[in-house]
């Protein structure tokens, strides 16, 4: 696999070098956080914020489905703060917090990855509270074949303009793609971070059979520059 030599060498060698160093109080760390953050790690949340801003002239909400700890769901939501301070979007995370627990035969091997990705929601909770952003983000805890109908039956005209697909498997890769079709707006974007991921053929399988069943509603694009997300679908 491309970069798992370096990546093996890069994962000891901060290792020890932690070790070494001892533990840090967590805010002097976060406040000196390009010391510590490697280029893979970056290059993603540069791709993720340059696609967050291609959409900011679309219609329509964020979401985040699969947002295990929080990064990335408070990230796309800083963003938002920054670059749309008086605008209406907000940012829907979808998780059941319980991690990888609900597999298919599309799967594969990814069944072996059972209960990773255990999330803590008393944590994001306390983390939203500290940045102000209750009024941004709302969680929808629960199955996302189960929250996401119920959501989109009790609210009809919610619609949006990106949606982040993080959750690894087919069913519930599946379950976003029929559900929002309808409720994406033209220019609005699925992104994914694990299509054509071999520990995670789930994800890519589902979207197969979605531009297969709608052929052309979607340009696919490439994310330059970064490992994950690994796809775009934009829509026509
Ligand atoms: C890879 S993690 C998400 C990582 C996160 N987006 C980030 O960037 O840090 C996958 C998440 O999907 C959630 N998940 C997987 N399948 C799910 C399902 N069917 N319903 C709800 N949550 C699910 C797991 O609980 C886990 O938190």
């Amino acid at each position: 696999m491309k970069f798992a030599k370096e990546d093996a060498t890069y994962l000891s060698e901060r290792k020890a070098l932690s070790q070494e160093l001892g533990p840090r109080e967590l805010w002097s760390v976060i406040d000196h956080w390009p010391l510590y953050c490697g280029v893979a790690n970056l290059s993603r949340f540069i791709a993720i914020s340059d696609l967050l801003r291609s959409v900011l002239n679309v219609p329509g909400h964020i979401a985040e489905f699969g947002s295990w700890r929080g990064g990335n769901l408070m990230f796309m939501t800083k963003l938002l703060q920054i670059f749309d301070p008086m605008g209406q979007k907000v940012v829907h995370s979808f998780d059941s917090f319980e991690g990888l627990t609900q597999f298919s035969a599309q799967d594969a091997d990814a069944t072996a990855q059972r209960g990773r990705y255990a999330g803590n929601l008393a944590e994001l909770e306390a983390f939203i509270a500290l940045y102000r952003l209750q009024d941004t983000i709302t969680i929808h805890k629960g199955y996302i074949e189960n929250t996401l109908p119920e959501l989109l039956n009790r609210d009809q005209g919610l619609s949006f303009s990106m949606v982040y697909c993080d959750t690894d498997l087919y069913e519930s890769t599946k379950a976003i793609l029929d559900g929002l079709h309808d409720r994406l707006c033209s220019g609005g974007i699925f992104v994914f971070d694990e299509w054509n991921y071999q520990s995670y053929p789930g994800e890519t399988v589902a979207v197969r059979e979605f531009l297969n069943a709608h052929p052309q509603a979607y340009t696919m694009e490439h994310v330059a520059r970064a490992r994950q997300p690994s796809l775009v679908l934009r829509k026509r």
